[in-house]
This record gives structure tokens, sequence and C-alpha cells, in this order.
């Protein structure tokens, strides 16, 4: 099994996964802590990251000791190297190559956007109904990624082969929702409170513009979304807001949110004429965004794939799951060394090319 370290943002992730998917999984979200603040704080968030690590882990091999009646046999320690909160990764990192060297295991170096990615495909091994991962996701295919730092496009060439074909010019969505919220005084992560504020929303009562809608190209802009809520809000801001007129703004925010996203990878998907989308990231878990995507391009014969709720904020699941396809691959690292990176483009990414599975191993060409 391979064990997994996130720590690149405000969640504390530890998973063990193996071969069928994972064993045992624990996350601590900070968001209490950075409430207070509007956004995450990344000196609290990696001093943070200290304290936890060392009981979630605990946590994970009792309850995979628990769930299959041995001891987990770890071979590799899979941590997030990058992009992120410099000082949280390295909480991370330090800590799983500490590990790695007192069990005598390689370290994985995962990337967190790849992490996200490979999502969709993670099975939980220890039920037999629910979250089966999506074992006919088989490259090429398009990828939308969108969290609270990153909006892209993505096409997937082959496992390992990542091509980008658009991104945001400016906000990430997570970003958006977490900025519009702020202005609407619906608290801390953004997301998540606009989404059920905008539940009781009436349609049609506020007008946001859809940016970049008619550009042409597959790239996203935000900010500008933001702006225009905040001067819906003009200058006496939150102050005679009733809950009803916030919830008819954070209804037109969402809707434009999504109506673009899914106009964007509509266009995506003719160019490349690909019929396999994964949403990805923070913001997949938006209920509106699953259904309209499902629904508008769902009906245009291609298959629109989101991972399980759980598995769409960080976790520490889709690292380990990340970790075991390069630890397949032979991308493990066995010398001591250790770097961490803010920005990672994820076309710097090697392929990983597995042609045969057999019991025990998935072998690499
Ligand atoms: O992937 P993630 O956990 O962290 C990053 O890698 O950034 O994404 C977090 C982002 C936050 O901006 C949060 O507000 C957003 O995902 N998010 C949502 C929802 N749940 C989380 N956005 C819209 N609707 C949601 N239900
Ligand atoms: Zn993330």
């Amino acid at each position: 099994m391979v064990l997994g370290i996130e720590t690149s943002c405000d969640e504390t992730g530890v998973a063990l996964v193996g071969r069928h998917g994972v064993v045992a999984e624990a996350l601590y979200s900070q968001v209490a802590e950075h409430a207070a603040y509007g956004g995450v704080v990344p000196e609290l968030a990696a001093r943070d990251h200290v304290a936890k690590l060392l009981p979630l882990v605990k946590n994970v091999l009792a309850d995979a000791e628990n769930a299959t009646g041995t001891p987990p046999n770890i071979g590799a320690i899979a941590y997030t190297a990058g992009p992120g909160l410099v000082g949280a990764l390295l909480v991370g990192a330090g800590f799983a190559r500490s590990l790695a060297y007192s069990w005598q295991r390689p370290a994985i170096a995962v990337h967190h956007l790849e992490a996200h990615v490979l999502a969709p495909l993670m099975a939980d091994a220890t039920s037999d109904s629910s979250d089966l991962g999506e074992s006919n996701i088989e490259p090429p295919f398009l990828v939308l990624l969108v969290s609270g730092g990153h909006t892209e496009l993505i096409e997937v060439v082959e496992f390992g082969v990542y091509r980008q074909l658009g991104a945001t010019r400016d906000d990430a969505v997570g970003e958006a929702f977490d900025k519009t919220a702020k202005l609407l005084g619906l608290g801390y992560p953004g997301g998540p409170a606009v989404e059920q504020a905008a539940k009781t929303g009436r349609a049609g009562t506020v007008v946001l513009p859809r940016p970049m809608l008619h550009s042409g190209n597959l790239d996203f802009s935000f900010s500008g979304l933001k702006t225009a809520v905040r001067q819906h809000l003009g200058e006496r801001g939150t102050s005679d807001l009733d809950d009803q007129a916030r919830a008819n703004i954070a209804y037109a925010f969402q809707q434009a949110v999504v109506d673009t996203l899914v106009s964007k990878c509509q266009r995506a998907l003719d160019q490349t004429g690909h019929n396999l989308l994964l949403v990805v990231g923070g913001v997949a878990a938006n209920q509106c965004l699953r259904e309209h995507m499902t629904q508008q391009v769902g009906s245009k014969g291609v298959d629109v794939v989101f991972p399980p709720m759980r598995w769409c904020t960080d976790n520490g699941a889709m690292v380990a799951w990340a970790g075991w396809w390069r630890w397949q691959a032979q991308q493990a690292q066995s010398d001591l060394g250790f770097s961490v990176r803010a920005r990672w483009p994820l076309s710097e990414l090697e392929a990983m090319t597995l042609i045969q599975e057999d019991e025990t191993r998935l072998v690499v060409a």
C-alpha cells in the first residue's frame, strides 16, 4: 500500500491506498482556524499541519488494521510536493520524507493537480457497491479542474502527459466563490456558503456578466464577476441587504459561473472531438455545476464524470492514489533529498505507461 500525505493548503489529509483503492483515510480541515481571517493564513496552516499529521497517521494505520485484520504493509510514502503554500508543503514533505527514511521505503513527490485529475479513477476498497472508481476512463480525454487555486481545461493525452488548453487569466473559480461570499457576508469557505444561499435565490432578479464567453478561446476570467457583484452592492455594501436579496445575488453569481464553465467545456469538446470529460477539484462539489454539466454536456453524447463528493476538495486519498500510480510506473525516489514547489506546471510531468496488469502489480513499459 501507499501512504499519502496532503498538506498543500488548509486540509491535512492522510490515507492508505492499495491496488483496489482506498483502505483508510483521515482528514482534518482547518477552516475554523482561518474563518476569522476570511481566508487561509499560510503561517497558521503550516503550524497546524505540524500538530495534526502524526495523530492522523496513527488513526489511519489503526483503521487499516481494523479493516483488513493485519497491520498495513506500506511500500511507499507519497506526499504533495506542489503546487501550494510553500510552508504548508514543507511540513508534509519533511514528515513524509522522514517516515520514508525510518521505514526504509521510497518517497513519491506527488503533483497536487495530477492527484485531483486521477481522483475519479479511485475506488473505496472497503465497500462493495458505492464509490467504485471509473475504470473505463482511458485517455485521451478532457479535464476541467476547478479549485481554490486553479481553473484549467486540460487534455490528458496519456496518463502523465497533460496539455493545458485554457486557464484563468486572473482569479480561480473557487477563489471567486470565496471572494463573493466575503462581499455578501456569507462566511468562509465561500463555495459551500454561496451554494447554500443560492438555493433560495430567484432567477432573473440580478443580472451578472459571463466573462470571456465569446472570447473565442478556452481561457477564463472571474475577477470581473466579483467586481460586478461589488458594483451591484454599491457603496452601502451589505448594510441593508436582506436574506432574499443576498440569495438572489448568490444565485446569479453561481449561474454565471456555471454557464461559463459549461460553455467553455462544450467548446473544448467540440474542438478536440473527445467524448469524455472529468470535472475535478473543490468546485466540482457544487451541485448546480454537477447537474448543469451533466445535463447540457452529457446530452450531447459526452460522458461527464465527477469524483465522489468527499474526493472533490483536498484529501489524502487522492495523493496516496496518485502516488500509487507513480510508484507502479517506477517513478518513486530513493534518495534523501526533497523539494517543494509553489508553482509547478502539469505539463512538466513524465508519462506513466502501464501496459499490463498481473495479480501483484501494474507492469510498466
Ligand atoms: O480543491 P480544493 O479543496 O483546494 C485547492 O486545491 O484549491 O478547492 C477549494 C475551493 C475553495 O475555493 C472552495 O470555496 C471551493 O473549492 N468549493 C466550492 C464548493 N465546495 C468547495 N465551490 C463551489 N461550490 C461548492 N460546493
Ligand atoms: Zn486541491
